[in-house]
């Protein structure tokens, strides 16, 4: 039995003038269970946590990763209450802190704590605000707080935001200010849950280089909860992953793993990707530890080595392809595995260059009311029906604006936006809103109703659709990841990888045949993103034409035939003649040369 009062410590008011703590985080026998759940979210964690490194946690969606942050940070029990047993103590020499009996005035110097959700995070009207805040609240001298801030600025590739209002900018810009406000206070502790998400590559490896440099300091210890695994693995030293028990059922310290690991544990966790087996080139240590008997031979490994070798620190050409192809002739259990990565049969309804658009933007430009620069310049671009077609482009290059205005949301300053070949300012309302299913970037912008049923209901009723409701519900309950009582709860209280397939399914539960998704792959845990992506695909196979915006380089090679890169302000087919768009890394594109493969990007003008 867990009881509110919990093991006593002795703890030391830390004074928040003095010097920050660079010492341990150690938790011990630790389980928490919210006060109206029946059972733990949490439970019997131990680990320890050390200055100068990079920790990463991962586990299914809804496992309590960002529950035990809330632990970590204090949030509990003071935002969230629940009970609790065990202990999470702060240490460093003779100094030992409880988050829990602490005073926040205390612990607020120990630990950052950077919420998933980018509007969550920030408090100020302008950028330039927003990073001082800390840093003013912490009395440092004017001179240093811009030295400070220029330093992060330039190294997150964020420096032309300084003079935006919050309001203006996109979403993973708002990740990136909001990073960089929390991780400008200094606390020894940093906790980022799911950092990666909103970011376009480019801007993922600065924040990983950003990262590093802070963990080279040996002052801090970074926790990050993400799911993407394969493009944080470069840069920790220990990874953890939790149950959906709220255990930690798999441990691994960068030299020094201990556990053999099964090419199950590798499925169940990592299949992310599009190919798997590309990633496991990049992990020296996993491989050591890949049960060679079972399920790989000692060529297929060596080989794997080789390729690893030549391609270290530089970015592949597309021929990397010919080598893998060489191991899947080899190995056939590899071959089973990769067979499920990228299906070159699927495609949905065929399309033909001929076939009339669906949707057409003609010399389409968009500047936001009071801005001076254009996010879309005299763009065009058809998209026929039956294609589905992912939008990939840096943050801020207008993938969200586009989407905007293609729902009508927002109108172009110049030139004009066809559905059907009608202008869709022309179109009733309701009438292109029951073709058009939409999801926004942030789940929580569109869930407005007070229970997850009626969330799922309101465009079924709205647009007078019959559905088997009982056989529906069912099978909604299984794709949100809850439980059937839960269609009663307050949208609102569900994780945020649970929000955001609440969001997409109750969009598209009316069935329109023209499907909008602003980064419908953020937030799931390896397997449900997978669902997500084979919900898309199985729409498509239906005839539904998709048009989505992902950083998702691997999901959207699994669920689009087409490919368009946006930039300065217009569409560029991404097809193996006009090659990648800027800062892809290995492993996105071993991807996209098996996206090629399968026959990729048609060119539409
Ligand atoms: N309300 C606004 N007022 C002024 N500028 C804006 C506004 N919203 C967005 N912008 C600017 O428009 C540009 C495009 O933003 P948008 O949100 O469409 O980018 P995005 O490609 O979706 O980025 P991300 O990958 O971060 O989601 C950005 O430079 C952003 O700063
Ligand atoms: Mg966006």
């Amino acid at each position: 039995m867990m009881s509110a009062a919990h093991d006593n410590h002795d703890s030391v008011m830390l004074d928040p003038r003095q010097d920050k703590l660079g010492g341990r985080l150690k938790v011990t026998n630790f389980s928490f269970k919210y006060n109206k759940e029946s059972k733990p979210i949490l439970q019997d964690l131990t680990f320890t946590l050390h200055p100068g490194e990079i920790s990463l946690l991962a586990g299914p969606s809804g496992c309590g990763k960002t529950t035990l942050a809330y632990c970590i940070s204090g949030l509990v029990p003071r935002a969230f209450k629940g009970y609790w047993k065990g202990s999470i103590l702060y240490e460093d020499g003779e100094q030992v802190v409880d988050p829990f009996s602490a005073r926040v005035s205390d612990f607020s110097t120990i630990t950052s704590f950077v919420s998933q959700n980018p509007d969550d995070i920030l408090v100020s009207l302008d950028v330039r605000a927003e990073l001082a805040f800390g840093l003013e609240n912490l009395g440092m001298p004017v001179p240093e707080i811009k030295e400070k801030i220029d330093q992060a600025v330039t190294r997150l590739g964020i420096s032309h935001l300084l003079d935006k209002e919050v309001h203006q900018l996109s979403t993973g810009q708002k990740q990136l200010v909001g990073i960089a406000s929390y991780v400008l206070m200094d606390c020894p502790f940093i906790i980022l849950d799911e950092p990666t998400a909103y970011l376009d590559p480019m801007h993922l490896q600065d924040l990983l280089a950003f990262l590093e440099r802070i963990k080279s300091s040996r002052a801090h210890s970074i926790v990050i909860l993400d799911h993407d695994v394969d493009s944080l693995y470069p840069v920790i030293d220990r990874f953890m992953h939790m149950s959906r028990e709220g255990t930690i059922d798999y441990r691994w310290e960068r030299g020094t793993s201990t556990k053999r690991i099964r090419m199950d544990d590798i499925k169940a966790t990592f299949t992310r990707s599009a190919s798997e087996i590309s990633w496991l080139f990049s992990l020296t240590g996993f491989l050591e530890n890949l049960d060679r008997e079972t399920y790989c031979t000692d060529e297929l490994l060596a080989k794997m080595r080789e390729i690893q070798a030549t391609t270290a620190g530089k970015l592949p050409s597309l021929q990397f392809a010919r080598n893998e192809r060489d191991i899947l002739e080899k190995s056939p259990s590899v071959r089973e595995w990769y067979g499920s990565a990228i299906d070159p049969n699927r495609g949905g309804k065929t399309v033909h260059e001929a076939d009339s658009p669906l949707l057409r933007l003609e010399n389409v430009s968009y500047s936001y009311p009071g801005s001076p620069s254009e996010v879309l310049s005299d763009a065009s671009i058809s998209i026929r029906e039956g294609e589905s077609v992912g939008i990939m482009g840096m943050n801020g290059a207008g993938k969200s604006t586009l989407l905007k205005l293609v729902a009508g949301m927002i109108q172009p300053t110049k030139g004009q936006i066809f559905y059907k070949d009608t202008p869709i300012g022309t179109i009733r309302r309701k009438k292109y809103y029951r073709d058009l299913g939409f999801t926004f970037q942030n789940p929580e912008m569109q869930l407005f109703n007070r229970t997850v049923k009626r969330e799922l209901l309101y465009s079924i009723q709205n647009y007078k659709v019959e559905i088997p409701m009982e056989e529906t519900m069912q099978e909604m309950v299984g794709m949100i990841g809850i439980e059937h009582q839960d269609l009663d709860t307050n949208p609102f209280l569900l994780s945020w990888g649970q929000k955001r397939r609440l969001s997409i399914l109750s969009s598209i539960i009316h069935q329109p045949p023209l499907l909008i998704l602003d980064e419908p792959f953020l937030g799931h845990d390896a397997a449900t993103s997978r669902s997500v992506m084979e919900l898309l695909c199985q729409l498509h196979d239906d005839g539904k034409t998709i048009l989505m915006a992902s950083h998702d380089v691997n999901m959207l090679a699994k669920s689009c035939t087409r490919m368009v890169y946006l930039n300065d302000g217009s569409f560029t087919d991404i097809t193996p003649d006009t090659g990648l768009p800027e800062g892809f890394n290995t492993h996105q594109t071993h991807v996209m040369s098996a996206f090629f493969k399968k026959g990729g990007s048609i060119t539409c003008g």
